[in-house]
């Protein structure tokens, strides 16, 4: 198993990834206490938290105590632009939408379009520009809310970031970053300062307020290095140290576990673009089945819901708790068929789409309003 924020490949283990990281499991207490905000909103406890796909944090009992005390924090997440948004990118951004919505705060979304610049080989700056504008829309169209979410952009934004970043890398030493990241000797410079500007964001609102104000970061647990290191700085710069929230990975199509990524194979990734018959033929083709090789092995012996693919992702994405556990049950009592249960999923993912795609055109017009000005 490797998860860096660079590369996630094996199969993962989350128990042991919660003791290497040294962030807490996400206990029933603390799900209590969303869930009563939540329901003062009219909402249940979202089913990322419900099913545990949320499943570790960093000091989430002190945003729910300052919460609690009228010191409203404000929710920080972000996305390196490098291509398409697919499915597995928006699982972070759903829980936060939800966050937004009953905590009534601001979000600051970065979009450092540096990173993936220093950190792949073949992306220039003119892609990640087309990208970050592509993958705006699709935050826009979650539909967060345009007063209060403020997307900085690293290189647009640089004159207020880069006075920030230095002061956090100044207090950070190569052999922390090759410790955290698995640097070595051959990675270029500015891959090794990048984790700086993942930093400002929680404390920038702070910054311009001029008061500490809490920060949760919702994010998927390959990102904990970089706050893992930032949260020894930040309070050392007269800040909160920032808290977080951690997601598991979507698994990709075609396998039984890990991060589904682009750049490890493209054509079993679901893009938010992707047409009703594309989503339909990935997944089709692709996803991984726990079901039987014959239709008859499988009527007697049942499928296998805790490896198949298409199950895996309805947890993900069927919000019904009751529908979901009827599939599990008829999957595995051999009732379901390996392409019964693919065409539940393939609905469920183009209805969603249809919406989402229809939000994204119109998110075109938005992007003005989101992008944070300076003055
Ligand atoms: N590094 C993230 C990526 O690869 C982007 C990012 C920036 C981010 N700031 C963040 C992700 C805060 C989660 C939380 O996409």
């Amino acid at each position: 198993m490797k998860v860096t924020p660079w590369e996630v490949s094996g199969t993962i283990d989350y128990n042991k990834l919660i003791k290497e990281f040294g962030v807490s499991k996400l206990d029933d207490s603390l799900l209590e206490r969303i869930g009563k905000r939540a329901k003062e909103k009219g909402l249940p406890l979202h089913h990322l938290l419900r099913r545990k796909i949320f499943f570790a944090h960093r000091d989430m009992k002190f945003i729910l105590d300052e919460y609690d005390k009228g010191d409203h924090f404000f929710l920080y997440t972000g996305r390196a632009p490098s291509g398409h948004t697919h499915m597995g990118h928006l699982v972070p951004w759903l829980l936060t939408k939800y966050l937004q919505d009953i905590f009534d705060v601001e979000l600051w979304f970065q979009f450092p379009d540096e990173e993936k610049f220093l950190f792949k080989e073949n992306l220039t700056l003119e892609d990640t520009e087309k990208y970050t504008r592509e993958n705006m829309l699709d935050i826009i169209a979650l539909g967060f809310d345009p007063k209060k979410t403020h997307f900085i952009v690293d290189t647009l934004h640089a004159g207020l970031m880069y006075k920030e970043a230095i002061k956090v890398a100044k207090k950070i030493t190569f052999s922390t970053a090759k410790a955290a990241f698995g640097f070595n000797s051959d990675q270029n410079i500015g891959a090794i300062f990048y984790t700086a500007m993942q930093a400002v964001p929680s404390f920038l609102p702070s910054i311009l307020k001029k008061r500490k104000i809490p920060c949760l970061i919702p994010h998927a647990i390959d990102q904990d290095p970089h706050f893992r290191v930032s949260r020894d700085v930040i309070p050392k710069l007269g800040h909160y140290k920032p808290a977080s929230i951690q997601c598991r990975f979507l698994p990709d199509l075609s396998s039984r576990g890990g991060k589904m990524s682009t750049s490890v194979a493209e054509h079993a990734t679901i893009y938010t673009t992707d047409s009703p018959q594309e989503v339909k033929k990935k997944i089709n083709k692709y996803a991984f089945s726990g079901g039987k090789d014959s239709l008859e092995e499988h009527r007697k012996h049942g499928g296998n819901p805790d490896i198949d693919i298409s199950y895996q992702w309805l947890t993900f994405f069927e919000e019904d708790d009751k529908k979901l556990e009827k599939i599990y049950h008829d999957y595995k009592s051999g009732k379901l068929t390996s392409g019964e249960l693919k065409a539940i999923l393939i609905e469920k993912l183009n209805i969603f789409l249809k919406d989402h795609q229809k939000k994204r055109e119109q998110a075109k017009k938005l992007i003005d309003k989101f992008i944070f000005k300076t003055h």
